[in-house]
């Protein structure tokens, strides 16, 4: 399925997070994303590799993890071993930005670069077609819980026409903001990936709004 919902438990009770993560892949949730923050990049800190190692022990599902960190380099191979599936860097963050997405690769990890609001696209005019995937933050990282930034849309439509003009079948994940109210949006403008952290987890049903989540994306798929 090309069209994929990925419950951000960042949101998450952390003193039950193995029922978050369970619940989640019952309800047909395709990955679970994982927030690194390393209090520099982004002023908040959040999990090191001891907790996607931990996770690791008790889904199935892919772990996305999104490296809101300085120096990413130092951190891929850490968070491999820990046993990341996705990894996506910050293009704002990254000096070696080919070397790292080659060694992501050769790590037989799929390989994503991340962009903050005011970022534009067209700084991955000479990578693009070695990634698996592009990250479009709809907030400022760092916390949870934001309001969606509307000129994102443009931006995932944009992308969304560059990719395929390419022919390539990079995938677009969106993250930040999102619900159930606006996910169809998302999907309209050619999103491939939502992550959904509050959406999800600060709600009363957890489990049926990611059943909901994934209904509206099953109608986005291609045929
Ligand atoms: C923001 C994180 C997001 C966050 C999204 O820095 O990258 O993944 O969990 O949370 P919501 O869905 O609540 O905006
Ligand atoms: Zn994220």
């Amino acid at each position: 399925m090309r069209k994929k919902i990925a419950p951000s438990i960042l949101s998450a009770d952390f003193t039950r997070i193995e029922e978050a993560v369970s619940l989640a892949e019952e309800a047909g949730a395709d990955l679970i994303h994982v927030d690194i923050m390393d209090g520099h990049f982004v002023p908040n800190l959040t999990f090191g590799p001891p907790l996607v190692a931990a996770l690791k022990k008790k889904t199935s599902l892919p772990l996305d993890v999104h490296l809101m960190v300085d120096n990413p380099q130092t951190m891929i191979p850490l968070f491999h071993d820990a046993g990341a599936d996705w990894i996506s860097i910050h293009v704002e963050a990254s000096v070696h930005l080919h070397k790292d997405i080659s060694d992501m690769k050769e790590r037989g990890l799929k390989a994503g670069v991340a962009l903050n609001p005011a970022t534009p696209i067209i700084l991955l005019q000479d990578i693009i077609k070695d990634l698996d995937y592009i990250l479009l933050l709809s907030v400022n990282p760092g916390w949870g819980g934001q309001g969606f930034i509307p000129s994102s849309l443009s931006k995932i439509f944009h992308l969304s026409r560059w990719i395929r003009g390419q022919n390539l079948d990079t995938l677009i994940e969106v993250d930040g903001g999102i619900k159930l109210d606006n996910i169809e949006e998302m999907f309209q403008n050619g999103a491939d990936i939502i992550v959904s952290g509050s959406g999800i987890y600060s709600t009363d049903n957890p489990a049926e709004k990611i059943r909901k989540m994934k209904t509206l994306a099953a109608g986005h798929e291609p045929s």
